[in-house]
């Protein structure tokens, strides 16, 4: 368990500093805002028309904000979402219950305290929204092969200070436990992580970024 310092962003929610590496888990310029758009605007609302349930896959847990939105996202479009993500270091209760996120999406903050649950087993949070955690380091992650995820949220921390999670490997893994024309998307356009987006069998777009960033990535997995 980690305890990471809350601060405030530009949008008013709250982001977290992380104590190892000075981290912040989203943008200063507002976590929010930051996460609709890289994650729910650029990735799920693909599949906003799908006549199925929808398969999530997130690096990094963190605070729960992108699993908080996608649950929104899935009651909102009633389409099923089942949502994997994974975390090394889950954050403390006490920080849970500190993070203003449900008070400001009008959401039950004990349905989001639900979701921090420290279990691997599958927690049915609604109808639609079914969440499994993977409480492991991502290079130790074995998917199982009839595992095809539509969705990637790919939120590590940045390239600079973890490397090793935007590796070539790590984007290989990741892309044999995803459909063909699944949809993967992060905050980062380093030269580097595009280099092992494309060796790993992505096709990449640059996107329009949120406030305080110029751009985003979208990868997308070749049929
Ligand atoms: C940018 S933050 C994620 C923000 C999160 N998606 C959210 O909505 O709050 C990166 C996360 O990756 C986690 N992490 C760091 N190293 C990891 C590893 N080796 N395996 C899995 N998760 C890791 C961190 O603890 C942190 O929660």
């Amino acid at each position: 368990m980690t305890t990471p310092k809350i601060i405030l962003t530009q949008d008013g929610s709250h982001t977290l500093i992380d104590t190892r590496t000075g981290e912040t888990y989203h943008s200063i310029h507002g976590a929010i805002q930051e996460s609709e758009h890289v994650f729910i605007r650029s990735g799920l609302d693909l599949f906003s028309n799908s006549a199925s349930a929808i398969h999530v896959f997130e690096v990094g847990f963190g605070s729960g904000l992108n699993a908080l939105l996608t649950y929104l996202w899935a009651e909102k479009n009633k389409i099923p979402v089942q949502y994997q993500s994974i975390e090394l270091y889950p954050i403390s209760f006490e920080t849970v219950t500190q993070l203003n996120y449900p008070q400001l999406l009008k959401v039950d903050k004990q349905l989001f305290q639900k979701m921090h649950q420290h279990r691997e087993e599958e927690i049915i949070v609604s109808g639609y929204f079914t969440l499994q955690k993977h409480l492991k380091s991502l290079d130790e992650i074995r998917f199982p092969d009839n595992t095809f995820f539509d969705v990637v949220f790919f939120d590590a921390f940045s390239p600079v200070v973890q490397p090793g999670m935007w590796s070539e490997e790590i984007f290989g893994k990741i892309a044999s436990a995803m459909k063909s024309g699944g949809v993967l998307t992060t905050y980062s356009t380093k030269g580097d992580v595009k280099r092992a987006l494309k060796a790993s069998g992505f096709t990449i777009e640059k996107l329009p970024g949120p406030p305080g960033k110029r751009e985003i990535l979208r990868a997308i997995k070749k049929r």
